[in-house]
């Protein structure tokens, strides 16, 4: 499998081009009221983009029911979907895993919207351990301990996530940024979904946010096929060794993380974070 690098970012070459990712960055132009749902991959992404859908549509599910999800919020660094977002009509939903340093140039002066969800990044690596075995594009990892020694490098697809995480909380406390955890949705989605509707102006009845609530669950989304990636070609996903919407819980590291591996992971964590004020739902 190939991949290129991007001012030190690795990318998978299948799906990502360099020409596309160094427009994106310079010549992108970002608009007032567009809204971004920008995670590291593997941190809820699909998740936010459902929910974002329902909000959008006061609950009304039949949008998220007869729309692909990528399509609904479209791939901001993918070749074919900035195709389609150039000639979208606003207000625009865009998606993206850029790290901060890669993102349109232009968010910069504008006054456009970005929910950041995070997750921890156990976790995390135990999705994204599943996810390479599915994904065509992505290398197989021989086993956790060897992906576990790479992302802690900053070798895998968008780079680091020490870097990733805290280049984007950096812009904690501005008006147009909103972050949240996936352990935050999972423990109070309701709540959540409350917040992200202040946080985009949107006044929701109780009705419509049980609805986002309900459709938003793992067991909905797994049900929906605009949601569940069984749309996504077998030469991409390989739906024979296992399902996008995976296990959907916090904590499922503890099944997979040896003590040796979690010690050694905490220890990165610990000096990699230090100098990043406050604290995330999974730090102890
Ligand atoms: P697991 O592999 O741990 O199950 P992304 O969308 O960023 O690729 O993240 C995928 C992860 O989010 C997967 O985690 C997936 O199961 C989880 N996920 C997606 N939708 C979810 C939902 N409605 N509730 C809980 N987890 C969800």
């Amino acid at each position: 499998r190939h991949s290129f690098s991007h001012k030190g970012i690795p990318f998978p070459a299948e799906i990502y081009d360099p020409e596309t990712i160094d427009f994106v960055g310079n010549h992108f132009q970002v608009l007032d009221d567009d809204t971004f749902t920008v995670t590291y991959p593997k941190s809820g992404t699909n998740w936010m983009m459902e929910i974002l859908s329902l909000i959008w549509q006061q609950g009304d599910p039949s949008w998220c029911r007869s729309v692909p999800i990528w399509d609904r919020s479209p791939w901001l660094e993918s070749p074919n979907a900035l195709e389609k977002l150039k000639s979208a009509k606003p207000p625009r939903r865009i998606s993206s895993h850029l790290p901060i340093q890669l993102f349109p140039k232009s968010f910069w002066g504008s006054k456009a919207k970005v929910i950041y969800t995070v997750r921890n990044p156990k976790d995390l690596l135990v999705s994204l351990y599943h996810f390479s075995k599915l994904m065509s594009f992505l290398e197989e990892p021989e086993s956790l301990e060897e992906l576990l020694g790479a992302f802690l490098q900053g070798e895998v697809l968008y780079g680091s996530w020490f870097d990733h995480v805290k280049g984007w909380l950096g812009l904690r406390g501005r008006e147009n940024f909103f972050c949240i955890s996936y352990e935050e949705l999972q423990e109070d989605l309701r709540g959540s979904v409350g917040r992200i509707c202040r946080f985009l102006g949107k006044d929701l009845s109780d009705a419509a946010l049980a609805s986002v609530v309900q459709n938003a669950s793992f067991q909905a989304m797994r049900d929906n096929p605009m949601a569940n990636f069984s749309l996504m070609p077998d030469n991409i996903l390989d739906k024979s060794k296992g399902s996008f919407l995976r296990k959907g819980v916090v904590g499922d590291w503890k099944n997979h993380f040896t003590v040796a591996q979690s010690e050694r992971f905490g220890r990165a964590y610990r000096e990699r974070m230090q100098d990043l004020a406050g604290t995330f739902p999974w730090d102890e």
